[in-house]
This record gives C-alpha cells, sequence and structure tokens, in this order.
C-alpha cells in the first residue's frame, strides 16, 4: 500500500493537525498486511474516526475504491480539510466529517473501522479543558490537544468507543485500533471479549520510548484470523 503523499500540508497544517508519525505508519502497515482479508470482505462502507491529516484512509480508499464507500471523521475541523485535500491530492475519492467518534453515522454500518486515537496518558484535566463544542467553527492550536491527549490510563476515548462498538459495526465488521501498552491492551481485549467481540494482537512495534500495538476486533460470530 503505498504511503499517500502530503506535500501539500505546510508546517502550519500541522501546528493544528496531528502529523503522521510512528503510529500512523504502523496503522497503514497493519491494513496492508490485512489487504487480502478485506479485498474477501468487500465492505460497503469504511469509516477512520480521527483521520488528521487523511493519510490512513487516503491508502485504504485508494485500495478498496472498486467497492467501498470510505468516510473520515475528525472532532477538528481543519483535520477534516486536510484528509479532503490528502484526498485530492492523492487521486483518492472520500468524504470527511466533522464530528464525534462515529455519531454521524448510521447504528451498524460500518464493515471496517479504523481508529489511531489520542492515547497518551494525561491527566483528565489536560482532556477536560478541551470538550468538544460542536458551537465551534474555528481550531486553533489547543485543538491539537485532542490529537493525543487520552486521560487516564490514555484510554479516555478509546472505552467510549469501545462501548459503542456494538452500534457501529455491521454485523461483519472489523475493527483495526491502535493501542500502547500503557492503554492496557491485555484488559481491553478481555472488556471485548465480555462484550462478545474477538480481539487479537495484529501487529506490534517497539519505538523508542513507545511498544505499539494494533489490535483487531471482530464479533465472536464472525470471526476469522
Ligand atoms: C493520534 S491522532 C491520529 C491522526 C491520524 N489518524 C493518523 O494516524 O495520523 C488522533 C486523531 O483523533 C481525533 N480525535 C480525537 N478525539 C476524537 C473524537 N472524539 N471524535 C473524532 N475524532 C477525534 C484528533 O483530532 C486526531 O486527529
Amino acid at each position: 500500500m503505498e504511503t499517500p503523499y502530503t506535500d501539500h500540508l505546510s508546517l502550519e497544517d500541522f501546528e493544528q493537525v496531528y502529523e503522521p508519525a510512528e503510529d500512523s505508519f504502523l496503522l497503514l502497515d497493519a491494513l496492508e498486511k490485512d489487504l487480502d482479508y478485506l479485498a474477501e470482505l468487500q465492505p460497503h462502507l469504511c469509516v477512520e474516526i480521527g483521520s488528521g491529516s487523511g493519510v490512513i484512509i487516503t491508502a485504504l480508499a485508494k485500495k478498496l475504491a472498486s467497492f467501498s464507500l470510505c468516510l473520515a471523521t475528525d472532532i477538528n475541523p481543519k483535520a477534516c480539510n486536510a484528509t479532503r485535500r490528502t484526498a485530492v491530492r492523492n487521486g483518492a475519492r472520500l468524504d470527511s466529517i466533522r464530528c464525534n467518534l462515529a455519531d454521524a453515522l448510521r447504528p451498524q454500518s460500518v464493515d471496517v473501522l479504523l481508529f489511531n486515537p489520542p492515547y497518551v496518558v494525561t491527566s483528565d484535566e489536560e482532556l477536560q479543558t478541551q470538550q468538544f463544542d460542536s458551537h465551534v467553527e474555528s481550531s486553533t492550536d489547543p485543538n491539537l490537544v485532542f490529537s493525543w491527549a487520552g486521560g487516564q490510563d490514555g484510554r479516555r476515548v478509546t472505552d467510549i468507543l469501545l462501548k459503542q462498538l456494538d452500534d457501529i459495526l455491521s454485523p461483519r465488521g472489523v475493527l483495526y485500533i491502535l493501542l500502547l501498552r500503557e492503554n492496557k491492551p491485555d484488559e481491553i481485549i478481555k472488556y471485548l471479549e465480555d462484550l462478545n467481540f474477538q480481539a487479537v494482537r495484529f501487529m506490534e512495534r517497539r519505538i523508542p520510548g513507545e511498544h505499539l500495538y494494533i489490535l483487531k476486533v471482530t464479533r465472536t460470530s464472525y470471526s476469522s484470523s
């Protein structure tokens, strides 16, 4: 899977939008590794929550263009704009919506869900000062805090998404989510099993100061490895 061009995005853009980093590239590598599975799945709807610059959903949209509608969401309007520009720059067809998580989508409609969440362990106060407010139209540097600040265990946003997973995924849906060791992946796997999902550590990578994982999550009745 080719890494999409980002030369249309400036340093100024990256002051307001998450710049692709090792975590983004691990998620891209995981999708590349699972391309045969995804092609066989023939997903109707692929969604990336928190698309940032848009490199991940753009790469996937280019691969699955013939049978999938690809959508991106982000709470940061600058990220939605960057995602649209990345799609155009790379000739990918996708749409980008500003919303919280997958709130704008029809229930149980998503066949492939991607999320590289804000996973860094921070104080909850740091998060609370950055509450999402749908009436705020402009984005300033503080929006970037949404990119990384994860609150306690780095899991505040991730846990909300996981609680909603049954409402988001289609019956054959699959989630690829990035986690850090500090997010306690084993605890998350157990939690998902109790909700009738199967979660496997699909890929992992050690980088200086961080141990990153991609969890692949399917419904127990649809699981395949
Ligand atoms: C770690 S960045 C990942 C960006 C991009 N997906 C990548 O991998 O390069 C997390 C992204 O999630 C977005 N985000 C954080 N909380 C969100 C929420 N509740 N709903 C939608 N997007 C959210 C942030 O604005 C940011 O763009």
